[in-house]
């Protein structure tokens, strides 16, 4: 049978993108996304012949990537690419490696070039067209240390710069396009325009990948699959699983059974809002477990985050499975999977990355019930997750939340989770959120949160001696929570958040505001 995968290629033009281990391989198939490319990441080691003949891209583009082309192990592009007849487009490493593929070659350059650079523009050139013209600088991100010393036979310069004389290069005639730049990151504020020329204006690409179309796809696609079998889903109330439950249940309606697990430590009124949303407003088959009791007994006493980790998820799962027998007959577990989860990225040694938390989901139930995985989002980014929940009609709330983590706020209450700091914690991350809704800031911001310490001070509240928990308030702007940058509140916003809060929770007389990235740090605090 085919896949959703399979009908998008077959019924949408195609770009692909291959991989060689850069950090920012996703943002190009992002901003491809945006502009309406149907478009596929795939390791430079993965992409033989085969699949290029039967992908059949309108159009490639080669990634960067951390190694460098003097070495001789470094990855190459396969040679069919060149020989494919559409046009390629090679970015920082995929340049180096696209011109010493085509006989050019590449040098470690005298100086590095990391951050923000200025190229100039030397020629006419479609890449550009419309962005810049011969004589006009352009401003760009440059991350490499090697560069291209010499051309291959029929390309020219169309941009320079003082470190990179190769900025950009062209063979108009068999379209061939090179950046040593990434027009991929938002710091190169052209970047998007420039991708655009070359799957529009050199490929040829319309750009008829809309929601409205995969909307249709992808419920034609789940009736395929289940014919008249039972699917259940896990729903937590996130962005990811209700899209996921709005869509199936427009697609096989009372076939559907949604599992709402409350672990006790949801947040203020989250129960609530999920239940009167998807049972009453959708009229959906929904189980609603009150397993607060059991989630909070298992982890009494525990205080590593790893461990706190695995207890949540394998009680979830002994949840799931218990209440899925009792739907009893399901043959599909539906599950919301988006494309970064599946996009295999090469590292740059080619192992395994490190693990830095395990992350929780239903992974491992399937296996245990002998159910079959539907995903219909795993071709999707976040934010094309979010504008399927609005094709869909789904409510602004629950499109435009922020990321919930599947262990909840257990990981937001470092050290042992009791039920009185969890009370503590609740209140006071509602006041935050209420606090960053009236100030309209609700949607500038990835993420916000509290985290209630371990840690008591003393503080003195009327005449008297105080001695509670701190509280510590995190938000942060991020695009796709890999990476991540605290929010500068306004002092008096955080002024008046912290009143609020020591004022009206029992149990907390300290605010802090965490002002640390991701990296170093990460976004939630375990
Ligand atoms: P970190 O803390 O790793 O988080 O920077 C990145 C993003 O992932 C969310 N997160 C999780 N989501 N299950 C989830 O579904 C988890 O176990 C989990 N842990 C972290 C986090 O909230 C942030 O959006």
């Amino acid at each position: 049978m085919s896949t959703l995968q399979d009908e998008l290629r077959e019924h949408h033009e195609r770009a692909l993108i291959i991989d060689f281990g850069s950090q920012v391989t996703k943002l190009i198939a992002r901003r491809l996304r945006e502009s309406g490319v149907y478009c596929e990441v795939h390791p430079y080691n993965k992409v033989d012949n085969d699949f290029l003949d039967s992908f059949a891209p309108q159009a490639i583009i080669l990634s960067g990537g951390p190694s460098s082309v003097a070495t001789a192990k470094s990855p190459r592009a396969p040679q069919h690419v060149f020989d494919f007849g559409v046009p390629v487009l090679g970015i920082c490493y995929g340049q180096q490696t696209m011109c010493e593929q085509l006989g050019g070659k590449v040098e470690a350059g005298d100086t590095r070039e990391f951050g923000r650079a200025d190229i100039e523009i030397v020629s006419d050139s479609p890449l550009f067209e419309g962005v810049a013209l011969p004589g006009e600088t352009l401003r760009v991100w440059m991350s490499h240390g090697d560069r291209v010393s010499k051309l291959p036979q029929g390309f020219e310069v169309i941009a320079k710069s003082d470190g990179a004389p190769l900025a950009a290069t062209a063979d108009e005639t068999r379209h061939y396009y090179s950046v040593q730049f990434h027009p991929e990151v938002v710091h190169t504020p052209a970047g998007a325009d420039i991708l655009r020329n070359f799957t529009h204006r050199i490929a040829g690409m319309k750009g008829d990948w809309t929601m409205k179309a995969f909307r249709e796809e992808a419920i034609a696609k789940v009736r395929e699959q289940v014919g008249d079998g039972k699917v259940i889903c896990g729903l937590s109330g996130g962005v990811d699983s209700s899209v996921v439950a709005v869509l199936l249940h427009e697609a096989i309606g009372d076939q559907l059974t949604c599992v709402y697990v409350d672990t006790g430590m949801m947040r203020k009124g989250e129960s609530e809002q999920v239940i009167s949303l998807f049972s009453k407003h959708y009229n959906m088959n929904l189980v609603h477990v009150d397993a607060g009791e059991e989630f909070l007994s298992l982890l009494e006493g525990v205080d590593d985050p790893e461990k706190k980790r695995k207890i949540i998820g394998g009680t979830f799962i002994d949840i799931f499975e218990r209440e899925a027998k009792k739907i009893g007959g399901a043959k599909f577990l539906a599950q919301g999977t988006l494309y970064p989860d599946v996009i295999e990225s090469v590292s740059f040694d080619g192992g395994p990355s490190v693990t830095i938390k395990s992350h929780h989901n239903v992974g491992g139930l399937p296996e245990r019930m002998d159910m079959a995985l539907v995903e219909p989002l795993r071709e999707l980014f976040k934010d094309e997750v979010r504008a399927l929940g609005q094709e869909l009609g789904l409510h602004k709330d629950f499109v435009e939340r922020h990321p919930f983590p599947g262990p909840g706020l257990a990981i937001r209450c470092p050290g042992v989770i009791t039920g009185e700091k969890l009370d503590a914690l609740r209140e006071a991350d509602a006041i935050y959120l209420d606090e960053i809704r009236k100030a309209g800031l609700y949607n500038e911001i990835w993420q916000a949160f509290a985290v209630i310490l371990p840690v008591k001070t003393v503080g003195v509240m009327g005449d008297s001696r105080t001695y509670e928990h701190v509280l510590a308030l995190r938000a942060v702007t991020s695009t796709d929570g890999m990476t991540a940058d605290y929010y500068p509140f306004e002092h008096d916003f955080l002024a008046r958040t912290a009143t609020r809060i020591i004022n009206e929770v029992r149990g907390v007389n300290r605010v802090v505001y965490d002002v640390t990235s991701k990296p170093p740090g990460t976004i939630e605090w375990e």
